[in-house]
């Protein structure tokens, strides 16, 4: 590879497939015949894994800074409707105070600024005395403590009048419109009606999924201050270049004047990835008025109040088939619910797209507007609750058909897109589908449900087939051969607790031929450079794609050179050049699960999944990414519930008392592996391990649980009221 090969490169040589178990990189490293520990391919633990343990990382709040002062955040009290008064002298006359900004006072904000989906009056903070929905801020006290500023916060008269507000989703809204086509149009292939006719089998079924909240254990957190006419912000995020450049467009600044660092995050799910969080907008609001350093913390019910969840979703399918078990038709109707303040697409339908091959496709999306704050991408964004719909139809399918459901899957290997006719860079779900039945031991099972039981236990076995779109998004990396050896690599990548710091030391290394102890890693600083953030699941693959070409760059001047020498690469143009291509990561989810049909509970006994991810670049971090994916599946299937109170609109239970997320006691016997793979069309070979995990594993034990019950769970989460059998008498 040289600096002028831009074009998606092929597989480097002796690697048409290479999985973590086996030796052998790209390239020998220089003066080594063994890989030393954190090449690629290596089980090597994180490098700031001893400084997180024993507390010497910081993380956003913790960011030292002279002459700080404390932001705390008021919300509404009501859950729309319009703010009446605002009454602060009591407030500001408490010890410490500094000031309290609303509505009537705050920093105009440029409108224009949003997200990826464009303008999100969900960060328009303190612009008007609207209210538009439960928990939005309306107010920031500012005081020499958090303490003081807490005390404050509390002592504010708020008077509204309020309006009436409609927070009742559902498909049948007569709001309901079709969603804004970001990824891609609705998929209209073949004539789904007449297919669905003429097939012997015809499954049309709803699912519902529920809000569901990133819940990061790190609540978010922003310290800002004004260093002359520059902008230093530390905040908690899943990108900090992009957070940099919504910061200038919302505060009408050169993208210069704005530094956004995120040094250790500590999870982000989705929850720190669009736009810029209230935290962060009230921050650089406060350091702008009181002209000093202010930090905004949000409390644990805040994140939920304040910060975007997972919609909810709604979804019919209808699939039809032949008595073979092939495909007719699938129909894939998803609703969602957005705000009304900023457009999103819950992007349900991707997987119905691209999984199997049918006669005829159909994907419809449907935006519902309803008066809540904007969600956002959750673990999985679309594909998550897409599949719990699609797969859990499959298996009925398969009930119907009396067929196995691993055998239905494997009549439907598609040979290219089945909805885009195009090719895929390379397709591994039937090796994933084969090697984890023979793991799981799925041979064996009576495919017939309520067969097994343990006492009074019911058991039940479940799997699921699952894609998730692989790809690189625009980064520009730099990197400095210095005159020591070593080689200073810089990247705006965000490391929110994945191990992106550990693989990219290790995809620099290879592709500069070193040691990774040659590495000097630089990430999480805006002023590195554009950089995509942290999420689809295109982190390190953006990331390594822009180190990878930089480094090739660098070698290729390296000669005779005087060093130091700084050379840079902008992915841009190397992805612009990528051919059309159907590509995904895949994975099977095998589930075993009992039921007690007299309390309603049911327990993962064990969770099996195999993964195409392409080339795997660390296994230890890349198998506890999947195995975490899936213990987010396995906690959206019988736990996580972001119920909305129709009396007050409000969230209920948003707090982690109340929003159960799976903890040790719920997280069974869980094995993530990986089938060899390789993604041809990225420099080094990889696909993205960050959301896959999650994606396919609610259906897979949605399925067990029927396996064991002969009873259908189209709703999430599948609770013990849902599931139980001896009702007490009504
Ligand atoms: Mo993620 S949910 O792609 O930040």
């Amino acid at each position: 590879m040289n600096a002028s090969s831009t074009s998606p490169s092929p597989a480097p040589a002796g690697h048409p497939a290479i999985g973590p178990s086996t030796a052998g990189t790209s390239a020998p490293l220089a003066g080594t015949r063994e890989r030393p520990l954190g090449a690629v391919g290596t089980a090597r633990p994180r490098i700031e894994g001893p400084a997180k343990v024993t507390g010497a990382v910081r993380y956003a709040a913790d960011e030292p800074t002279g002459d700080l002062a404390h932001g705390w955040v008021v919300t509404s009290a009501v859950t729309r409707g319009l703010i009446r008064d605002i009454d602060t002298s009591a407030a500001l006359a408490m010890p410490g105070v500094l000031g309290v900004i609303d509505h009537r006072n705050a920093p105009r904000l440029n409108l224009d600024a949003g997200s990826f989906f464009g303008p999100d009056g969900g960060m328009h903070l303190l612009q008007s005395d609207e209210i538009p929905h439960s928990g939005r801020p309306i107010a920031l006290v500012v005081a020499e403590t958090a303490e003081q500023a807490r005390s404050a916060a509390m002592a504010l008269r708020v008077t509204y009048d309020e309006e009436p507000y409609d927070v009742n989703f559902s498909l049948e809204h007569p709001a309901a419109r079709p969603a804004t086509s970001f990824f891609g149009e609705d998929a209209t292939v073949g004539d789904v009606d007449m297919e669905l006719a003429a097939s012997a089998v015809v499954v049309d079924e709803r699912y519902v999924t529920p809000e569901a909240h990133g819940a990061a254990m790190e609540p978010h957190s922003a310290t800002a201050w004004w260093e002359g006419e520059r902008l230093q912000v530390v905040d908690s995020n899943q990108g900090p270049f992009l957070v940099a450049m919504t910061v200038a467009t919302l505060f009408y600044l050169d993208p210069k004047q704005v530094r956004v660092r995120s040094p250790h995050v500590g999870g982000g799910f989705g929850s720190k990835s669009g736009g810029c969080g209230p935290q962060l907008v009230l921050a650089v609001m406060a350091t702008t008025v009181f002209d000093r350093p202010v930090r905004v913390t949000l409390t644990r019910s805040q994140v939920f109040q304040t910060v975007s969840m997972r919609p909810a979703t709604d979804q019919r399918v209808r699939i039809g088939v032949d008595a073979d078990g092939r495909l007719r038709a699938i129909s894939h109707t998803a609703a969602f619910e957005v705000s009304k303040l900023a457009d999103y697409l819950e992007n349900c339908t991707e997987l119905s797209n691209t999984l199997y091959a049918a006669r005829a496709i159909r994907t419809r999306r449907i935006a519902v507007p309803v008066d809540i704050l904007p969600p956002y991408s959750v673990r999985g964004p679309g594909a998550t609750p897409g599949s719990f719909a699609l797969e859990s139809a499959m298996d009925e399918v398969a009930e119907r058909l009396d067929m196995d459901p691993l055998e239905l899957r494997l009549r439907n290997e598609p040979s290219v897109g089945p909805v885009s006719g195009l090719p895929f860079s390379r397709r591994n779900l039937v090796a994933c589908l084969r090697e984890g039945a023979r793991r799981f031991g799925w041979a064996t099972r009576d495919r017939h449900p309520r067969t097994r039981r343990e006492g009074r236990l019911l058991v039940g076995t479940g799997m699921a087939a699952t894609s998730f779109g692989a790809g690189a998004l625009p980064s520009t990396a730099s990197i400095t051969a210095e005159a020591d050896g070593d080689f200073t690599v810089a990247i705006g990548a965000s490391d929110i607790g994945t191990g992106a710091r550990t693989a990219l030391t290790a995809v620099a290394a290879e592709a500069l031929r070193v040691n990774p102890e040659k590495i000097r890693l630089l990430i999480a600083d805006s002023d590195l450079g554009p950089a995509w953030g942290a999420g689809g699941s295109r982190g390190t693959t953006s990331w390594s794609w822009a180190i990878t070409e930089a480094a090739a760059k660098l070698r290729s001047q390296l000669g005779g050179a005087t060093l130091p020498l700084t050379v840079s690469f902008d992915t841009t143009e190397s992805l612009g050049e990528l051919p059309l291509m159907e590509r995904h990561s895949y994975s099977a989810v095998f589930c075993e699960v009992t039921v007690d049909p007299a309390t309603g509970e049911v327990r993962v006994r064990r969770l099996l999944g195999m993964f195409a991810v392409g080339r795997v670049i660390n296994p230890l971090l890349a198998r506890s990414q999947l195995v975490g994916g899936m213990i987010m599946g396995l906690s959206m299937a019988l736990h996580e519930d972001g119920v909305r109170d129709p009396a007050t609109g409000r969230h209920v239970n948003g707090d982690f008392a109340g929003y159960h997320i799976a903890a040790h006691a719920d997280v069974p016997d869980i094995e993530a592996d990986f089938v060899p793979d390789y993604e041809p069309g990225d420099p080094s070979g990889i696909k993205g391990v960050g959301e896959i995990g999650t994606v396919g594993t609610a259906a897979a034990i949605a399925n067990a649980v029927w396996h064991a019950t002969g009873s259908r769970q189209r709703t999430l989460p599948i609770r013990p009221d849902r599931v139980l059998e001896e009702r007490p008498p009504s």
